[in-house]
Parts: structure tokens; C-alpha cells; sequence
């Protein structure tokens, strides 16, 4: 079964129908469940013929085991999944609630990499489905917990490790701590004791600091006539002299509804105007803000997380400006209900002199992806912006819709820059070089983007989520 593709289809749990399209589902795509042919989800099974190989055996748990999440719970502790925490294993003796032979416990081993590698997202109030907070909530997931990381769907991280990277913030789980996880499920999840738990993490997959959030003044409800509604609102950051954005984090209110935020640079008045010309909360503004701007301080797709800026770097805002924060709904498959998407912001402190940044857009439009296409790739080049200055190349963030299957990026002389070799919608961001690449002012890039086209039309370039893109934004100083 193919990584993306169960990627996709869990985090339509998540991200439901951000994409637009009722995701199908079947057996190998709900490795750990079963597929709801009527909702098009992994859910806990009750019909075998859609249930995945660990899934199917929620259908015929032994031994006392129980079906929980979508999996049958150990021998040792799947009783259920309230109880399952306290009982056999309070106390902390060193073999507490694993088999008599444990060596690897939650407290000692596996909480120390999953604070790290997974509390980013399986927090209360994260964007996976569940928690991994403590032991509680992680020993009923056990097999569910070896399954994800052995099978490296779990964190996810999707550039492919010899291009490029290793990006700033990289996912990856080392093999010894693979192993570690996996043997730790197989003694039957022990606890161990409370005293051996590392220190407690500081805020994970968050902004260190947050100045301001800027949240859009009234909620908005997107367009019954269009699924695909392109709006943008002016949010103030209300500034009374120059600083740069180092750290933006979107939190889009309705995440059902929201496909892209991207955050444009305006100047406030004339975006105030806009906003007066049309009747409702902000206005319609297809392609770009509809007003003159420098570029953006941001852009928000679904996986991307809080986004902070490399050290030195950021995006200059003066007191004039404002910013139009463009928001793609897409309500093809989701009920329309009101939206208020907010975005929290990172300055540097005043008066600090950064270097400035832009986001400069790659657009490879010219494609045109033939009726029942496999494989069908699309190449263009881009020449430094400068012509002759060097400009230093700090992050990558490729984007395509939901038929992309490869995107790559490349500097001159072949150098490999980003590829996500397995194109997924559902996980987006920039990924940050700990060193910039400085591309002379000779140099282009070349991006290719790869697609399957299994419907009868021709794909284009386009807007709705039913066309296709291929596009980055590259983070770029002088
Ligand atoms: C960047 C966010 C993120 C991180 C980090 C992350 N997860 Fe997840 N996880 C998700 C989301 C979202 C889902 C549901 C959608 C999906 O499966 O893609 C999920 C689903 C899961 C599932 C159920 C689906 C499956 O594929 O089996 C398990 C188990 C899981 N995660 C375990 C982990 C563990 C263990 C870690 C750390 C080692 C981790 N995750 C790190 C976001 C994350």
C-alpha cells in the first residue's frame, strides 16, 4: 500500500474534505482500521472486507483483548481504553504492567522521544486526532504507536532525506528509537516508573513568543454559488514604526473549510477601501490580494505548523501597512458555516536591524495534464530575480493540489534543493536549510512537478481545488 495515500485519507479525519473530494477508502488504505465506505474514513471496523491487516483484527479479538482505536488492545493492557493506564501497572515497579521480561518502559524510554517527535501534533488542542500526552492515552494506542513509526508513516516528514536537507525541525525518528517504540508495544506497553519521566517539555510546535494575533474582524461565511470562494480581510497589525516579522502560526478557524491563508503585505488604506466596495466581511480577490503588494509575510497550507524565520531574517511591516489575509475556502464537500481564521504573529524587538526577506514566487502554469495520465511531469526554470546579485536561498515550500505525485527543486549545476518524492496535500510547509544556498546571480532553478490525471478532462493551471498547481515559494535574503 502506498505511504500518501493512507496519509491522505487519515488526515481527512482531520483535515476533512479540506481537499475538496470525498476521499474513497478500502482495506490498504486503513492499515489500523477499517474503511467506512459511507463516509469515506478509517474508523473502527465492523465490516472485514474494508478492514486493513491490523484492523481486521478488532473483528475477532482474543484472549480478553478489546477492540480499542482500531486496534485489538494487548494481552497485558488492553482492557479498555479509560482503564487501561491506572491498573496493573500503578506504582512504578520495574516490570509494572509489561510481561515479566521488560526492558523498555514508558516512562524511561518511549515518553522521552514521543515529548519530542510527536507532542507537536498529539497534544489536547493539536492537529491530530488524539492525544499522546501520557501514559493513559499512549498505552491503548500501543500497537496502533509500533505500527505508525515501523511503517514510518508517523511523524510525518516528506522530503526525501538525500536532497537537500536535513531541513531545519526535521521529523525523522532515528532506527534505535524506532526499535525502542516497537519493543516497548511488544512487552505489552509497561508503564515503569513515573520517576524516571524526563523533564517536561516547553511549548512544542508553537511560537516562542507571540506579540500580536490578528483575527479577522467579523466571522464570514463563504460563498453558497462557488465550492471553490477566494477571500481576503484585512487584518491591522497597527504599528507605530518598522519591524520584521521573524514568526508567523495561522490558526485557521474552520480547518473543514480553509485550504490556503496566504498573508499579503497592504497598504491599510486602500485595503480599507476595498473592504468598504463590497458588501459582507472583506472582499473577493482571486489570484492575489486584489491590492499592490510587496509580498507576503506568510503562507498556510494544511501541515504547516508554526513557521519561524531563520535567525537574522524576517520580513519588514511599516506603520502604514496592514495586511490582507486571502483565504481559499473550498466547501465542496463540507457544510458551509462561518469562519474566523487568525494568525499569530512574531516581531523582532523594535528598533533591531534583521535582514530583509522576501517570499518569491516560482509559477510553473504552463502545463496542460492529458486526460488519464500516469506519471505526466511538467518542468520550468526560473532565473535569479537579481540577474546578477546573489540571493541566499533559505527555505522551499513546494505546492501542489490533490492529483501532484512528485515535486522537485532544483540550483544550478543539478544541486539538489527539495524533493517530496511522495507529493502529499495534507502536508505542506516550508522547509528551512540550517545554512542558506547562494545561488549566483547566473543561476536558475528548475522546478518539475509530476501528476496523475485519473479523470477524462484536460488539468490546468487554476484556482479551484479540482485544477492543479505547481508552485513554491522560495525564502530568500540578498
Ligand atoms: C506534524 C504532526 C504530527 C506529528 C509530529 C505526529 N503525528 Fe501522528 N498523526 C498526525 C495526524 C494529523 C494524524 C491523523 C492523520 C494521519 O494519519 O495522517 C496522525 C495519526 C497518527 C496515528 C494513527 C494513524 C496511523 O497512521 O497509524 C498514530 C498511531 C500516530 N499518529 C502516532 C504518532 C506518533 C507515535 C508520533 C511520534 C513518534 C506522531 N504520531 C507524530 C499528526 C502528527
Amino acid at each position: 500500500m502506498s505511504l500518501p495515500r493512507s496519509l491522505a485519507l487519515v488526515a481527512s479525519l482531520v483535515f476533512a474534505a479540506s481537499c475538496g473530494t470525498k476521499l474513497p477508502c478500502d482495506a490498504t488504505s486503513c492499515p489500523t482500521g477499517c474503511c467506512n465506505p459511507g463516509s469515506g474514513r478509517c474508523e473502527v471496523g465492523n465490516s472485514a472486507e474494508f478492514c486493513g491487516a491490523s484492523g481486521n483484527t478488532c473483528l475477532s479479538c482474543t484472549g480478553g483483548q478489546q477492540c480499542v482505536a482500531a486496534v485489538c488492545g494487548s494481552a497485558n493492557g488492553g482492557t479498555g481504553g479509560g482503564s487501561a493506564g491506572g491498573s496493573a501497572s500503578a506504582g512504578g515497579s520495574a516490570t509494572g504492567g509489561g510481561s515479566a521480561m521488560a526492558t523498555t518502559f514508558w516512562y524511561k524510554d518511549v515518553l522521552p522521544i514521543t515529548q519530542v517527535s510527536c507532542l507537536s501534533c498529539h497534544r489536547t488542542g493539536g492537529v491530530a486526532p488524539f492525544a499522546l500526552e501520557n501514559f493513559a492515552q499512549a498505552k491503548p494506542m500501543a500497537a496502533a504507536i509500533k505500527s505508525a513509526v515501523v511503517g514510518k508513516r508517523m511523524p510525518p516528514w516528506m522530503p526525501d532525506p538525500n536532497c537537500g536537507g536535513p531541513f531545519v525541525g526535521d521529523r525523522r525518528l532515528t532506527q534505535a528509537q524506532i526499535d525502542t517504540i516497537a519493543r516497548w508495544a511488544d512487552e505489552g506497553a509497561p508503564e515503569g516508573n513515573p520517576a524516571d519521566a524526563p523533564a517536561p517539555p516547553g511549548p512544542v510546535g508553537q511560537l516562542p513568543r507571540v506579540d500580536t494575533t490578528l483575527t479577522m474582524a467579523e466571522a464570514y461565511t463563504p460563498s453558497s454559488t462557488v465550492a471553490d470562494d477566494y477571500r481576503c480581510f484585512l487584518v491591522d497589525p497597527a504599528l507605530t514604526g518598522n519591524r520584521f516579522v521573524t514568526g508567523y502560526d495561522v490558526a485557521p478557524g474552520v480547518a473543514a473549510e480553509v485550504h490556503h491563508v496566504i498573508i499579503y503585505i497592504v497598504d491599510r488604506n486602500a485595503a480599507r477601501t476595498k473592504d468598504m466596495g463590497e458588501a459582507g466581511p472583506g472582499w473577493t480577490c482571486f489570484g492575489d490580494s486584489g491590492l499592490q503588494s510587496p509580498g507576503p509575510i506568510g503562507a498556510w497550507a494544511p501541515g504547516t505548523g508554526a513557521v519561524i524565520y531563520p535567525a537574522g531574517t524576517g520580513i519588514q511591516l511599516t506603520a502604514s501597512q496592514g495586511l490582507a489575509m486571502q483565504i481559499h475556502y473550498n466547501t465542496s464537500s463540507t457544510p458551509r458555516v462561518p469562519d474566523q481564521t487568525a494568525v499569530r504573529i512574531m516581531y523582532s524587538a523594535p528598533g533591531a536591524s534583521l535582514t530583509q526577506a522576501y517570499l518569491l514566487p516560482l509559477v510553473a502554469n504552463g502545463f496542460a495534464i492529458p486526460p488519464n495520465a500516469t506519471g505526466y511531469s511538467y518542468t520550468d526554470t526560473f532565473p535569479n530575480p537579481t540577474q546578477v546579485l546573489p540571493i541566499k536561498i533559505y527555505g522551499l515550500m513546494p505546492h501542489m493540489h490533490t492529483l501532484g505525485k512528485r515535486i522537485s527543486i532544483k540550483g544550478p549545476n543539478d544541486t539538489c534543493l527539495v524533493d517530496i518524492p511522495k507529493w502529499d496535500f495534507h502536508w505542506q510547509q516550508q522547509y528551512f536549510r540550517p545554512q542558506p544556498f547562494t545561488m549566483p546571480g547566473s543561476g536558475e532553478l528548475t522546478m518539475t512537478c509530476t501528476w496523475d490525471n485519473p479523470t477524462t478532462r484536460t488539468i490546468r493551471w487554476g484556482e479551484s481545488t479540482s485544477d492543479e498547481m505547481c508552485f513554491a515559494y522560495i525564502y530568500a535574503t540578498p
